[in-house]
């Protein structure tokens, strides 16, 4: 949020809005027009019921950009959108898909997992050649993977709820930094920025102070 910026008045493209955590959030925050697009009608048909002031759009990002909303945005944001591109041309897709609702100056906020040196070295590699594992107990992830770790890898991603009773396991593709930033500078954008994920306030002590790395970054970049 701190990345977005002050929303107040604004009109904000949510692109991956999934269950519209970040959409509804932003609206919360003062923002005039909030579009969430998915690809999942099945998830959007649930997220209606809940509306909180934001409009839905079905459409997937693969097959074309999404339909311009009745406003300009100021801000596109994509919250885990990047880990579903499977090659450096969707990474590219989904991008454009941000670009071509802006105008020059706009900014495109997103937050990503990320290929880092830590996976490129690879310690479950130490072991065995053919597989890696990292995990963090404390900020409740596991990512498991087959292969030597390149850039655009496909990862099972697991997430822990804090009690650990609940979680999901996602397929993503993990790309460095590097490969994003080309991909964003390809789309027309320019001033891309990262930022690391900090701990909400109010989260335990435990989560706040580990030294536990979150291969995960939070990207702005402005179109020129
Ligand atoms: C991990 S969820 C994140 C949802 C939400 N942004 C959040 O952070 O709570 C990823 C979402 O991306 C959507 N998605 C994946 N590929 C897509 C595509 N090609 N076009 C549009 N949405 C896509 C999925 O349907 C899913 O809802």
């Amino acid at each position: 949020m701190r990345a977005v910026g002050d929303v107040n008045g604004k009109g904000i493209l949510d692109l991956a809005c999934g269950s519209g955590y970040y959409s509804r959030m932003l609206k919360a925050r003062g923002a005039e027009h909030v579009h969430g697009v998915d690809a999942s009608e099945k998830m959007l048909a649930e997220v209606r019921k809940l509306h909180g002031g934001v409009t839905y759009y079905q459409h997937d990002l693969l097959e074309g950009p999404p339909p311009p909303p009745p406003f300009r945005p100021a801000v596109v944001v994509a919250a885990w959108l990047l880990p579903y591109a499977s090659n450096f041309n969707e990474l590219l897709e989904f991008c454009e898909a941000a670009a071509v609702n802006l105008e020059s100056g706009g900014r495109f906020v997103g937050i990503t997992a990320l290929y880092t040196d830590m996976i490129a070295r690879d310690p479950g590699a130490l072991l065995r050649r053919d597989h890696g594992h990292i995990e963090s107990e404390t900020l409740g992830w596991e990512f498991k993977w087959t292969g030597r770790p390149e850039d655009g890898m496909q990862v099972e991603s697991t997430l822990y709820s804090a009690d650990r009773k609940a979680q999901v396991t996602l397929p993503s593709h993990f790309w460095s930094k590097h490969a994003i930033e080309k991909a964003l500078e390809a789309a027309g954008f320019e001033a891309i920025t990262w930022a690391p994920l900090e701990a909400a306030s109010g989260a335990p002590e435990t989560v706040a102070t580990t030294k536990d790395p979150m291969p995960v970054g939070i990207f702005t970049a402005r179109l020129a």
